[in-house]
């Protein structure tokens, strides 16, 4: 933490490392477009990431265009190396993005390579764990900076709580630098994540909630509205879009969809076709209870829906104070 004469500011090593103001990201989601978003968070000083794994070699050239059109600062492009396009890859590689975002490896696949390439494009890599096991096989391939994602969150998650994941990671690829993902939504989760020796906080529900997300205003309604107590880990989503996920479970609203097929994954398999019809139609129409939602624990904590910029800002500015004011009031000394 620095003391300027206007005020206290965090930096922390994974600032220094990635060129950014402040120690919050915005994970990639590959199922939504959203360039605006991503540059929003890299020019309010977080790092943005966008998903790229649903993209044509052309929408990433575009995509990564729009980006900069709005921030010069740093960003970075996502990509699920289990379902990773090679030529899309490559395409994003000869971007020269800043940052390459990893997750969810095969249990097979080697990462050296797509680090190694990665690195020779001048890009610095971030990958994305749900467990120890895969975050020491990120930093034995050569990652910079590993993001520790636990189950609270939104989209695809593994098994372990953040609170616990967070500081076992820490030890565990010590001293690369670590990013808590998971449940967090305000300045309260971003210096939680610090006090759990993180060196900052990525955050995905939070901005699906922001002006610039694409995601249909009824789908930010209900995160808006949810309580955080109405969601499931399901594979129902994947089933339906016919994807298997090395080891993750989908974090999403427990809505008429998810409850219909709840205990019937087998029926669904047989309708799979139809039902995934239903969905890429409710979706487009932003029908909350037919089309699966992903999102976080942390819909609780969200309450409004404001430009990406602006969340960036208050996440800070909320931090900052904890760690300046409320935190050392704890703090007394004791004569011995
Ligand atoms: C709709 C949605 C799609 C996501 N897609 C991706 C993705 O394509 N790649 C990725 O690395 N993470 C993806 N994630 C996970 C986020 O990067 C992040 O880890 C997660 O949202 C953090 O939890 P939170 O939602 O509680 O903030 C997705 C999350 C959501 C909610």
């Amino acid at each position: 933490m620095i003391l300027t004469a206007e005020r206290i500011v965090i930096r922390t090593p994974f600032c220094d490392l990635f060129g950014v103001e402040h120690p919050v990201a915005l994970g990639g989601m590959g199922s939504i477009f959203a360039p605006r978003m991503v540059a929003a968070v890299s020019e309010a000083g977080g790092l943005g990431a966008l998903g790229c794994h649903n993209l044509t070699e052309e929408q990433i050239r575009s995509a990564t265009k729009a980006v900069r059109e709005i921030t010069r600062k740093p960003f970075g492009l996502n990509f699920l190396l289990f379902r990773i396009n090679d030529e899309c890859f490559e395409t994003a590689l000869a971007e020269k993005p800043p940052v390459i975002a990893f997750a969810w490896p095969r249990g097979d696949q080697a990462l050296k390579p797509y680090i190694d390439r990665a690195h020779a494009a001048g890009a610095k890599v971030t990958f994305m764990v749900s467990g120890v096991d895969g975050a020491l096989r990120a930093a034995e391939a050569g990652a910079d900076l590993i993001v520790a994602q636990g189950s609270e969150g939104g989209g695809h998650v593994g098994w372990m709580g953040s609170i616990a994941l967070t500081p076992m990671v820490v030890d565990a690829v010590a001293p690369l630098p670590v990013l808590t993902a998971g449940g967090l939504a305000d300045g309260r989760g971003l210096a939680a994540a610090l006090a759990l020796g993180a060196s900052g906080a990525l955050f995905g529900t939070r901005f699906l909630a922001s002006e610039e997300s694409p995601i249909h205003e009824n789908f930010k309604r209900a995160i808006v509205e949810s309580n955080g107590h109405d969601t499931v880990l399901t594979e129902i989503p994947d089933i339906a879009a016919n994807m298997v996920w090395p080891g993750a479970m989908s974090r999403a609203r427990r809505n008429r969809f998810i409850e219909r097929w709840s205990g019937r994954e087998w029926a669904l398999r047989q309708n799979q076709a139809s039902a995934l019809a239903a969905v890429q139609a409710a979706r487009k129409a932003g029908d909350a209870e037919e089309a699966p939602l992903s999102f976080g624990q942390d819909a609780g904590l969200i309450h409004d829906i404001l430009p990406a910029g602006k969340i960036v800002q208050r996440i800070v500015a909320e931090a900052e104070r904890i760690l300046a004011e409320r935190l050392p009031k704890l703090v007394g000394s004791r004569k011995t």
